[in-house]
């Protein structure tokens, strides 16, 4: 039986996000430069989503680019936003193909115009597909996303639309750049670190963790159906008992 095979389709996580690492260091270990890793990259982007529509999540949330990666040096953001133009251009009739809508979180105004344009006349397209949303997180940070909600509650409470003491969950979930998304129940990052990395600090207050050694140009469909599989054998209690959840 394939991986595929043994996944329940009744226990599928609704939203994956994925944290897509190690392309410069997969490129380093071939004697190349770091761009090739995110060239090579776009293959594992095409291998992850496939595989999410065809096994029936609605939801993929990638970290393309960090609000942390405008560090980088100026030649790799340069050619990484070329990259995203292109991939998107190229690769918008495969989403209406698919089905599939366009949308993305983060600081959009920071990127580069033609990136901005690529990117709103994508969404536009895309706007009534309904079999999955893949939502790419560009120039985006958790922290970035949470000072905005921040203000904009602050400013809404100076202007007595809501008092201090209705602020909850919801309020926060309703001001974040993710409000039309469920939160992801399940969270994958490649190459072998451990960390969130300012990745969706709140929205992944309950997801269950998933890291693999592979660097993200070597990540395929067999490995989103492990992950999968290895996120439905887990118990998610939520700060309940095991009982109470079994019961
Ligand atoms: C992390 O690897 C990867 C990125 C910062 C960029 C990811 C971009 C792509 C896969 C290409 C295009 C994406 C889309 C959605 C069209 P790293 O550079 O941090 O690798 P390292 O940790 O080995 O240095």
């Amino acid at each position: 039986m394939s991986i595929k095979e043994n996944i329940n389709p009744d226990k599928l996580p609704n939203h994956i996000a994925i944290i897509m690492d190690g392309n410069g260091r997969w490129a380093k270990g071939k004697g190349k430069f770091r761009i090739f890793g995110h060239q090579n990259g776009v293959a594992a982007v095409k291998e992850a989503t496939e595989a999410c529509a065809e096994i029936g999540v609605k939801y993929l949330t990638l970290y393309a680019f960090s609000t942390e990666n405008w560090s980088r040096p100026p030649i790799e953001v340069r050619a990484l936003m070329q990259l995203l133009v292109s991939t998107i251009k190229k690769e918008t009739k495969v989403l209406m193909k698919n089905n599939i809508k366009l949308e993305a979180i983060g600081n959009i105004s920071d990127l580069p115009k033609k990136c901005q344009e690529e990117l709103a006349s994508a969404i536009l397209e895309t706007k009534d597909n309904t079999r999955m949303t893949l939502i790419l997180a560009l120039s985006y940070s958790a922290k970035w996303d949470i000072i905005n909600a921040t203000k904009m509650i602050a400013n809404e409470v100076k202007e007595g639309k809501i008092k201090i003491d209705q602020i909850d969950d919801k309020t926060i979930d309703e001001h974040l750049s993710t409000r039309k998304f469920p939160h992801p129940e399940l969270m994958i990052r490649t190459s072998g670190e451990h960390r969130i990395s300012n990745f969706l600090l709140w929205e992944l207050a309950y997801s269950e963790l998933y890291f693999i050694d592979k660097f993200w140009p070597d990540f395929n469909k067999e490995d989103i159906f492990e992950a999968i599989l290895n996120f439905q054998q887990r118990e998610r209690r939520f700060g309940k008992t095991s009982e109470q959840i079994k019961n």
